[in-house]
């Protein structure tokens, strides 16, 4: 069968899901995943014949995309500021708010030389990123999810950056990171009510433990973030959230509960209150 016949078919069986754009898109990543093809072989020889093993590959996408399997976990990669990352389902695929949250802690802080950590690392994509845009710097990153870490692992290997990976419960005072001056935070933070609205491909993919907050408790681990930060965090350190637009007010409360100053919001590029930043 030939590209052309491929690509139809995915426009025709992913129609309702998505947009003919969306699922051009996807087939082109496809193909420079599975078999390394430029974007412009599709337009370019539409009736190239693909091998039966090849048809077998697209035919497993398809179906992984039509029971809304994420594109990232399928392919298992994503693009995080301008690092590729290994991501699959033990791992939350880094979001775009993400690189604003880094890209706010670059416009604040230079090159010289800190120690920063990063809780709840999942990929590693903020520590990774920090590293990779501020190479003098000290990055420690934590997470519970031995399987998570394994992965950030696996990326900062790849990339060459050196980053102290630790297993670690942000629930336990117990986490050997040494004095830092900086601390970012993306926890998990959507509440269980939440839920109901939420779309399949996230739902059912991504990992419970990187997206939920404790029952009732939808800033429990921001709470955790600051007893560790009044440990762990250098005196006019600062601590960077991202954060759950619906739990701001009660945030800021906490931020000044905790005896940290000068918290800011800023919004994320949808215009939602989204990061957080204060100092001790
Ligand atoms: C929202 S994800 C963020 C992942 C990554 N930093 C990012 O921005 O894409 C939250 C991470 O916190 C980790 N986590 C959940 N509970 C934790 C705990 N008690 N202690 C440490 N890490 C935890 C999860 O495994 C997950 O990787």
């Amino acid at each position: 069968m030939t590209l052309l016949y491929w690509h139809q078919l995915f426009q025709e069986h992913l129609q309702t899901k998505h947009s003919k754009s969306a699922i051009t898109t996807f087939f082109k990543h496809l193909l420079a995943a599975f078999f390394h093809w430029e974007p412009t072989v599709l337009g370019l020889y539409p009736e190239r014949e693909l091998s039966p093993s090849q048809g077998k590959q697209l035919q497993k996408a398809l179906e992984d995309l039509k029971k809304d399997k994420p594109l990232q976990y399928i392919i298992g990669h994503t693009e995080f500021m301008d690092l590729t990352l290994r991501v699959n389902p033990d791992t939350l695929i880094p979001r775009p708010e993400t690189e604003e949250l880094v890209g706010w802690i670059m416009e604040d802080h230079g090159s010289s030389a800190l120690t920063a950590a990063d809780l709840g690392t999942g990929s590693g994509c903020i520590a990774l990123a920090l590293k990779r845009y501020r190479p003098h710097w000290e990055l420690h990153a934590v997470d519970i999810s031995k399987a998570a870490l394994a992965i950030a692992e696996e990326n900062a290997k790849a990339l060459s950056l050196a980053v102290h990976f630790h297993k670690g419960d942000l629930r336990s005072s117990a986490i050997a990171l040494p004095n830092c001056k900086l601390i970012v935070s993306n926890p998990p933070y959507v509440s269980f009510s939440e839920k109901i609205d939420m779309q399949s491909n996230v739902l059912d993919y991504e990992p419970h433990l990187a997206l939920f907050a404790p029952e009732q408790k939808p800033l429990y681990f921001y709470e955790q973030v600051f007893k560790l930060a009044l440990k762990k965090l250098s005196k006019g350190g600062a601590i960077y959230f991202e954060i759950n637009p619906l739990f701001c007010d009660d945030l800021m409360e906490m931020v000044v509960s905790f005896g940290f100053k000068n918290p800011t919001i800023r919004q994320d590029l949808f215009g939602k209150n989204r990061m957080l930043r204060c100092q001790l």
